[in-house]
């Protein structure tokens, strides 16, 4: 089944999937080994950061073989894309579902700039996601610019976006402060549009609030600090005690960490 079609089925059915960043073979491993510990499903997503760091062809072939040697039901997304050249060519790719991020732009140039994305996409009939109100990000001072449920319908009317990310209270990294989601707001915009909400900054959100935003519409649920977080602070842990240079032995530690981190996530996304 396509993205667009199960996160469409998620918004029926009160469900979620979980959306994963990856940097490499040992964060995807750990990512589908949760996966594959817990019988879910997952999105595997893709930053334009991590595109440049891996190139395209690497980054896409990684994905597509991991995805079929873990024997996982996976999707793959472009996370963030905020350059259009990039996002073309990941939808040419073979991408599964992109995300076009125009959210810092005015509201007319948003919907101007994200409906070309659909317009491109639409040959191949896949998971569009944008982004409407404004979710800080990483370094960025975290304030929020939250998601109005009558533009959401206006915006998601104009552009045929299938999937929208919304601002109700997230924020991208760890969090200064503890965070409270708009758990209503989530449930008027749920109302307002046809499209199936995302949430973004996960990282930090405590599981009752997650459930609840699931509860209220949220059919993606976006976790990448956090795994970073647990594969590099074990990874640190490590190399404090050992000289052992084979990173074959060395790197599986951390790679566990990271999918005990996800198992648990999974566990609270699908419950
Ligand atoms: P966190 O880094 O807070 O988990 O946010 C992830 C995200 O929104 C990726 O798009
Ligand atoms: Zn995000
Ligand atoms: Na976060």
């Amino acid at each position: 089944m396509g993205l667009k079609e199960k996160l469409h089925q998620n918004k029926l059915s009160g469900k979620a999937l979980l959306a994963t960043n990856f940097y490499n073979f040992e964060t995807i491993s750990a990512v589908l080994t949760a996966a594959r510990e817990t019988n879910s499903e997952l999105i595997l997503q893709l930053s334009e950061s991590s595109i440049h760091y891996m190139g395209l062809d690497v980054a896409t072939a990684l994905a597509r073989a991991a995805i079929s040697q873990f024997g996982v039901k996976a999707w793959l997304h472009l996370d963030h894309g905020q350059d259009t050249t990039l996002v073309k060519r990941c939808i040419d790719a073979g991408f599964d579902s992109v995300m076009i991020d125009a959210s810092e732009k005015s509201f007319s140039d948003n919907i101007k700039i994200t409906k070309e994305i659909v317009d491109y996409a639409a040959r191949y009939d896949i998971n569009v996601e944008a982004e409407l109100g404004y979710i800080s990000k990483l370094g960025q001072e975290q304030k929020m610019i939250y998601t109005r449920p009558e533009e959401a319908k206006t915006f998601v009317e104009a552009t045929g976006i299938n999937a929208l990310a919304v601002a109700v209270g997230s924020a991208h990294g760890f969090y200064k402060k503890a965070p409270r989601l708009q758990l209503d707001l989530i449930g008027e915009i749920n109302k307002a549009t046809d499209a199936a909400l995302v949430l973004h900054g996960s990282s930090g959100i405590p599981d009752d609030q997650l459930q609840g935003a699931i509860k209220k519409g949220i059919t993606k649920i976006n976790l990448a600090t956090e795994i970073k977080n647990a594969f590099m602070k074990s990874l640190q842990g490590v190399l404090k005690d050992t000289d052992n240079i084979d990173l074959r032995e060395i790197f599986p530690k951390a790679t566990s960490a990271a999918t005990e981190l996800v198992s648990n996530k999974l566990k609270t996304v699908n419950f």
